[in-house]
């Protein structure tokens, strides 16, 4: 039997619980036969900073590395508001992105036919909606230098972030686009700021040297990235692979989450590039809703974007795409049920909590295997 080692760092707020569902499901399978999961536990963000001081601490980011893949269930909250700003609990999430280059962020925007209610747009715009945002995920706006506040000696400071892509940048992230794009419905939609921004001067010439270059058979459009906020709220289903930068990324990344009933349904894959020697590619898993601390510890949470970012590290990192499809198959079949947690409750008449749809889902799946 294959064995795999997970480490796993389930975080702050939800993190936790909706980490203990994942647990469950991948110690099913172990005990299945189906494939060995040796989970490694580690700290990040708050809990890190809460333990050891830091966002995450050297020997953390050795196992990391070390793993076969990584799961990370969310980070940050209130209680780290103080914090210097070198030590928040993100500052251990962006660290793991940067410093094991996981460039390509695969964000699947999928709408249930069951949850098309639980939208804030009408059924027939997002039902069956399937997309694909794939975000930069370690350069432009987020690690550009210089990043800092200055005083200006005269009772006014500045502060500044930098954008800054590089070609090498831009194609990367692109390949993984327009390859990604040929499985799909081949078709790419680029997103930048031509208009005001030299960073996306750049971005779009690359993008259209590496299309005529490698991929002229997959069809390619442009968009602003302020408008391609607006066409994911008028048009969704227009689109089958966005691919963006950092910033624009993290915010098109929660509108298309939200288009398909709740931030608690979307998971996420941060994916480097894949080792020419050894086939493999560092990996980390996590979903796109944070840490929600309103509602941690009180058994609220919507496990399915946690559960839904193992399916993607099944399929991504260890090539179990049928075992990751039963994972969908069976939160669609949970869904189809009827059983809601709160965040996608609509009018639904009660809804369940995290363990139980945690319990739901590993009995479909049990159903069928
Ligand atoms: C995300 C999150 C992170 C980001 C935060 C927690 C640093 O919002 O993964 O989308 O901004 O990238
Ligand atoms: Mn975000």
């Amino acid at each position: 039997m294959a064995s795999y080692k997970l480490f796993v760092l389930p975080g702050d707020g939800i993190g936790p619980e909706v980490m203990a569902e994942v647990e469950k499901i991948a110690a099913f399978f172990t005990q299945q036969g189906i494939a060995k999961f040796e989970i490694e536990k580690g700290l990040v963000g708050g809990a890190a900073y809460d333990a050891h001081g830091v966002s995450i601490s050297e020997d953390d980011m050795k196992r990391a590395d070390a793993a076969d893949a990584i799961l990370l269930g969310a980070v940050g909250g209130p209680k780290w508001d103080g914090v210097p700003y070198d030590l928040r609990p993100e500052a251990g999430l962006l660290r793991l992105r940067k410093d094991l280059v996981l460039f390509a962020n695969l964000r699947p925007a999928i709408c249930y036919p069951a949850l098309a209610d639980a939208s804030s747009l009408k059924r027939e715009l997002i039902d069956g909606l399937d997309m694909m945002l794939v975000r930069e995920l370690t350069g432009g706006l987020y690690f550009g230098s210089p990043k800092e506040i200055t005083d200006l000696g005269n009772g006014q400071k500045r502060g500044v972030d930098t954008q800054s892509y590089e070609t090498y940048e831009i194609e990367r992230i692109g390949r993984v686009a327009f390859e990604l794009a040929r499985k799909r419905r081949n078709k790419v939609t680029s997103c930048e700021k031509h208009n005001v921004m030299k960073s996306g001067v750049l971005w779009r010439e690359v993008i259209i040297d590496l299309h005529k270059r490698e991929f002229a058979d997959v069809e390619l459009e442009h968009q602003l990235a302020d408008a391609c906020g607006m066409q994911l709220v008028r048009r969704p289903k227009q689109f089958d692979v966005i691919v963006t930068d950092n910033l624009f990324g993290d915010l098109l990344s929660d509108v298309a989450a939200m288009l398909t009933g709740s931030l608690g349904m979307l998971p996420s894959a941060s994916l480097g590039a894949i080792d020419a020697k050894t086939g493999l590619r560092k990996a980390l898993y996590e979903p796109v809703h944070g840490s929600a601390p309103d509602i941690a510890g009180k058994g609220l949470a919507n496990p399915i974007a946690m559960i839904g970012s193992f399916g993607m590290c099944l399929r991504y990192s260890f090539g179990l795409g049928e075992l990751a499809d039963k994972i969908e198959t069976a939160i669609a079949t949970v869904l189809a049920k009827g059983l809601r947690t709160a965040d996608i409750k609509g009018d639904a008449p009660s809804s369940i909590s995290t363990v139980q749809m945690g319990n739901a889902v590993l009995e479909a799946l049990r159903a069928s295997i």
